[in-house]
């Protein structure tokens, strides 16, 4: 009898933050169950406290000594900067304790794209590391022409212009964040593209979705193997949810009728103002539409949740809305009764909602999510970006174009052809179906 081959083991380091974490869970799954090992290096930064769903994997947790307030008060980039520097020399004992541990038997690191430091300490063990973006392929490609932008000063000043060679993105989509200074983003930017000694990168897409991008990197920019195998969540079954999700929504949208109910979340990271929260419920009262809203604790500046809102806000919402704090998303974008999305765009939001063919109200904060937005309004062509500040009128006119107006019926029917494309994708014979056996095999020819 042919002697079963021993399981290889992979060490991924998924970057603390949900709509990383979900990702690198979901392809740490299908690796296992291609016949790997997984071992999951995190710090203690949005842990990921292993579930049934992942009894075979190991987790271990990489030192370091940064406060934990850091995470909540230095925004994202500049805590990413900082723990990369921390972890920078950590990882690297770390790793060597690991290889010990393991008999040496660890054949690759498979790192998210904002977790560099894990890079220098593969190549100190001489291990392969492979680049895992949990992003789009445009954002890779907005993020590697930053650089030159960036020198000839023209982000700001051309703000509502087109980026000639990033059609159809203008300057003021770009990747940046008004709480980041462009020179901490410049830093992060430069680390996260630099494919260093990379046997390959890997990125959460499908070939369909973003072609030009693909091949840009592939062609122009890496010139390493790129696999685009995504969406992963699509193939996904285990929860890799940070939060307790309120299940008692999917009761609400049990009694609601068919594409009536418009879904609003903002993501794991967005903060709002309380006048943004205002105007948002005041137009989605005149829309005359049920919402399903989720409004997270400490997402609201100034406020702990809902409660400090005034009596006009529990009226507004009362009659039409169901809140939670957190949902069951992907449950939720499955529903029959849900018709739309108010989104934040962030990537894993944005293929949660093509991946159930759900059109989409726009509003990105920052980072990725405007290029998104571009995306999903321009070049797919399932949303509507809300740009400027949000007032009632603004709100009240997207929701119900989206909702009720025959527009928004044809990016309904473009959403569902979107749908079938990518379930097409993933399933056996698929672009990312096959791009992720190609990945397989190439680690285990490691
Ligand atoms: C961050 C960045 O903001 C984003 O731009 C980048 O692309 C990924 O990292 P985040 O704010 O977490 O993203 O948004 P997103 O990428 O959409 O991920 C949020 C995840 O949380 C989704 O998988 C979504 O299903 C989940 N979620 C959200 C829930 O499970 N329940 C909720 O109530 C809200």
């Amino acid at each position: 009898m042919e002697e079963m081959p021993a399981r290889r083991r992979l060490v991924l380091v998924p970057a603390p933050a949900q709509g990383h974490i979900s990702p690198m869970m979901q392809l740490a799954k299908d690796l296992h169950l291609k016949g790997f090992s997984i071992t999951i290096a995190q710090t203690k930064f949005s842990y990921f406290s292993p579930t049934d769903d992942f009894t075979d994997f190991q987790f271990v947790t990489i030192p370091e000594s940064l406060p934990e307030s850091d995470q909540k008060n230095l925004g994202p980039v500049l805590f990413m900067l900082k723990l990369n520097k921390e972890c920078q020399v950590s990882f690297k004992d770390f790793l060597g304790q690991l290889l010990l541990q393991q008999s040496n038997d660890i054949s690759c690191v498979i790192y998210d794209e904002f977790m560099y430091f894990a890079e220098a300490a593969a190549k100190e063990f001489k291990l392969p590391n492979v680049i895992f973006c949990t992003t789009s392929a445009t954002a890779f490609v907005c993020r590697s022409v930053f650089d030159k932008l960036y020198a000839n000063n023209v982000l700001a000043p051309l703000k509502d212009e087109l980026v000639p060679e990033l059609y159809p993105l203008r300057y003021k989509d770009f990747p940046v964040s008004r709480f980041s200074s462009l020179e901490s983003i410049m830093e992060m930017y430069r680390n996260t593209i630099d494919k260093r000694t990379a046997s390959c990168v890997i990125i959460n897409t499908a070939s369909y979705l973003e072609s030009s991008s693909l091949s840009c990197l592939q062609q122009q920019k890496l010139k390493i193997p790129v696999y685009p195998i995504g969406p992963r969540h699509m193939v996904a079954t285990a929860s890799t949810s940070l939060l307790e999700e309120n299940k008692s929504c999917i009761e609400w949208l049990n009694k609601q009728n068919v594409n009536s109910v418009i879904y609003i979340s903002l993501g794991s990271l967005a903060l709002v103002d309380i006048n943004e929260v205002m105007e948002m419920a005041r137009g989605l009262a005149a829309s005359n539409q049920q919402f399903l809203w989720v409004i997270r604790p400490g997402s609201i500046r100034g406020s702990e949740w809902i409660e400090t809102l005034s009596e006009e806000f529990s009226k507004m919402v009362s009659e039409r809305g169901y809140i939670v704090k957190w949902a069951p998303q992907k449950e939720v974008l499955a529903h029959p009764a849900v018709g739309g999305f108010w989104s934040h765009c962030g990537w894993n939001s944005t293929l949660e909602s093509l991946g159930e063919g759900i059109p989409m109200i726009c509003r990105p904060f920052s980072s990725d999510q405007k290029v998104n937005a571009r995306h999903l309004e321009c070049v797919w062509r399932i949303g509507i970006q809300v740009e400027g500040e949000l007032e009632k009128g603004a709100v009240e006119r997207a929701v119900k174009w989206l909702m009720e107006d025959e527009e928004g019926e044809e990016m309904r029917k473009r959403a569902v052809t979107l749908k079938e494309k990518l379930t097409a994708s993933v399933r056996s014979g698929g672009s990312s179906h096959n791009s992720l056996e190609e990945f397989a095999h190439f680690m285990r020819t490691l």
